[in-house]
């Protein structure tokens, strides 16, 4: 018998052409005929958001963005607001995750604007937080992610719907994945540290990193997993609905 709904969802990071969408209707086409009680989302480049929620539209599958910028609109070359997004089709929105902390320097005030920019805009936002295997190694994990979550959480989170995402450095897109044990020691951090910034917050913390079909019951199954946030293998139809059918 099934515990809870699960909320599986998909970034396909900076992959896909408008061909690639193929990949997204096969995922409603399967849902729309084996419904599955988890929520399942997909985030995909901006530059495919409109057309994706167009195909989708009235599926179960949610459509996202990767990143917004925090402000509305102005003089920021090349960025793309949570409004636009918003306009676009769009219903969630990943902030802060480890490739944009690294790759473009955001930092956990940053994270925390665009998580209040999201809010603003209503869209749902998942943010994510991560060790690097250094701090990992150093036995700093647990401190470096609640510090994390209680930066890029702003107060404004408080009664409203969203996600974090568990997702360490060291297992996105190199095939290791943490010991159960310890996913659940951290997941039970976050949801602490969650509560003590926000008070009773119930928002689902997902696990992400090198989730396939193979590993994902296991990952799923782990207490305090509410989720996963899948990256490479979320961009075949198959491989991702198996792991939206793993939870
Ligand atoms: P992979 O599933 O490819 O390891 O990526 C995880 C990730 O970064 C999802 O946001």
């Amino acid at each position: 018998m099934k515990q809870s709904v699960k909320m599986i969802v998909g970034n396909w990071k900076m992959n896909g052409l408008a061909a690639d969408l193929a990949q997204a209707e096969a995922v409603r086409v399967s849902l729309a005929e084996a419904p599955t009680g988890n929520r399942v989302g997909l985030c995909f480049p901006a530059t495919l958001i409109a057309q994706a929620a167009g195909r989708l539209k009235g599926s179960p599958v949610e459509v996202g963005g990767q990143d917004c910028h925090a402000a509305a609109s102005g003089a920021y070359t090349g960025s793309v607001s949570a409004e636009m997004l918003k306009e676009a089709g769009a219903s969630l929105v990943i902030a802060g995750h480890s490739e944009r902390r690294a790759g473009f320097g955001e930092t956990d005030a940053d994270v925390a604007a665009k998580v209040k920019a999201a809010l603003r805009a209503g869209l749902e936002p998942i943010v994510c937080v991560g060790e690097t295997l250094e701090q990992r190694d150093a036995g700093r994990a647990l401190e470096v992610v609640t510090l994390q979550v209680a930066g890029s959480l702003p107060e404004s989170l408080s009664g409203r719907a969203f996600a974090v995402a568990y997702e360490p450095v060291w297992a996105i897109g190199t095939g290791r994945t943490p010991t159960v044990e310890q996913v659940a020691e951290m997941h039970a951090a976050i949801r602490q540290a969650q509560v003590e910034r926000l008070g009773a917050a119930r928002a689902p913390i997902l696990y992400g990193g090198s989730v396939n079909p193979k590993n994902a019951a296991e990952l799923l199954g782990v207490d305090g997993v509410d989720g996963v946030l899948v990256g490479g293998a979320s961009l075949k139809a198959d491989d991702f609905l198996a792991i939206v059918r793993a939870g």
